[in-house]
């Protein structure tokens, strides 16, 4: 197909990030802040799992079993988002919803409160704070939780935002969106290995660029990684539903109430404009869209903790995949092979599973981190929003290593840099 006249041109920038979900455009923002020019693409930005997602910034409640590691990357992105917000507020001039609502979570049944009081052991031992409740005691906290409650715990320090806020506000911060597919890395080879040095758009145009970050989620369209770079990603649907009160009444629910209805999780999380979101389900199977069980199943299993939520309004339902890995864990960083060593010019930020928002301050700082150690200038400063240490920005780096996949010995080799 003819390319028209006015696209035949290359557009040149620092870097090229492919993916306009929540990580890829904090990733740009961070990197636009420190003076560098950032091209997004995206067809249609913030419309994947970051539109789908409740917004929980609830390490303690999120932790399962086997996910230390993981739990240290959730509670440092936790403590960032005050920092991360403000500077985004300031910039945006819009309230992105941080709020320091306090998390309940609610157990349905004795079952459901053995399987709780064990992870509560789990949590605590990992240095997170949750604390055991009555039912009566959580409904002094929240008198909508049905009083047929087994017992409940009380995590003070897990808090909520609305990712779509977010998501807007950083589109209105960023000069430079380009609503197109990515479909194709530009590769060139030379005697010192494998570079990427930009993408090609499905209108014919190139983006070039010293680095790009692949922050792409489970969108079916992306620009594929070389055949014989491992980073499998597998989608883990979910349905989200949002209800709204009727006008005039007061608000339903203070808290964010996660729960255990036989054996099954569940979470409501109040915004403070009335919205409830109510979410979600997981399952591994190929409908795209919200399913029938998985819809039914979030009502009925809300109205079990909150029966009042049978009054609101059922305004929108939703159903996106998460991208998940095999640990869990996110991939950030260089990807490569045995063979060819690390892509030079190519950062992958994807597989952010369930903890794609929480993990954003934190995930995103390191990302934009990793392309300046890419480009190397001796000019430019590294991102000093937040006074992380170098060494535990090391161990987190380890952590979403995606080269652990190939050779698990990676994880506990440094990350960025040029090979
Ligand atoms: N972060 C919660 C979920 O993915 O359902």
């Amino acid at each position: 197909m003819p390319v028209p006249a006015d696209q035949a041109h290359p557009l040149t920038a620092d870097v090229a990030i492919v993916g306009g979900g929540i990580i890829g455009l904090a990733t740009a923002w961070r990197l636009t802040r420190a003076g560098l020019s950032a091209i997004v693409i995206d067809p249609s930005p913030g419309s994947g799992a970051s539109l789908s997602a409740a917004g929980m910034i609830a390490p303690v409640s999120e932790m399962s079993y086997q996910h230390g590691r993981l739990f240290a990357l959730m509670r440092d992105s936790a403590a960032e988002y005050p920092t991360f917000v403000a500077a985004l507020e300031a910039d945006a001039q819009t309230d992105v919803g941080y709020r320091e609502t306090e998390t309940l979570v609610c157990a349905a049944d004795p079952a459901d409160r053995q399987m709780l009081a064990d992870l509560q052991h789990y949590q605590q031992a990992a240095g997170g704070e949750v604390e055991a409740l009555t039912s009566r005691a959580a409904r002094r906290l929240e008198p909508a939780l049905s009083p047929s409650l087994s017992g409940a715990f009380h995590s003070a320090g897990d808090h909520q935002v609305n990712p779509r806020r977010i998501t807007a506000a950083l589109q209105t911060v960023l000069p430079a969106i380009i609503r197109r597919t990515a479909v194709e890395l530009i590769e060139t080879e030379s005697s010192s290995g494998t570079a990427v040095t930009g993408v090609r758009l499905d209108d014919g145009r190139t983006i070039t660029a010293p680095v790009t970050v692949l922050a792409t989620g489970m969108t079916p369209t992306r620009a594929p990684l070389p055949d014989d770079v491992p980073l499998p990603l597998r989608p883990i649907r979910g349905e989200v539903l949002r209800t709204r009160l009727p006008s005039g009444l007061p608000p339903l629910l203070e808290h964010t109430i996660r729960g255990i209805v036989t054996g099954r999780p569940i979470y409501l999380v109040p915004r403070a404009d009335g919205e409830i979101v109510i979410g979600a389900t997981s399952r591994e199977d190929n409908r795209e869209g919200p399913s029938v069980e998985g819809v039914s199943q979030l009502l009925r299993d809300a109205q079990r903790l909150v029966p009042g939520i049978g009054e609101c309004e059922l305004t929108e339902v939703t159903a996106r995949a998460r991208p998940g890995t095999h640990d869990d864990a996110p991939y950030l960083g260089t990807v490569g092979t045995a063979g060819r060593g690390p892509i030079s010019g190519l950062i992958v930020a994807n597989g952010f599973y369930r903890h794609g928002i929480l993990l954003t301050p934190l995930a995103s700082r390191l990302a934009a981190q990793l392309v300046l150690r890419e480009l190397d200038p001796p000019t430019v400063p590294e991102s000093t929003d937040h006074p992380a240490t170098a060494d535990t920005d090391h161990h987190h780096l380890q952590t979403m290593n995606p080269r652990r996949i190939a050779h698990p010995a990676a994880e506990n080799q440094p990350q960025g840099g040029r090979p």
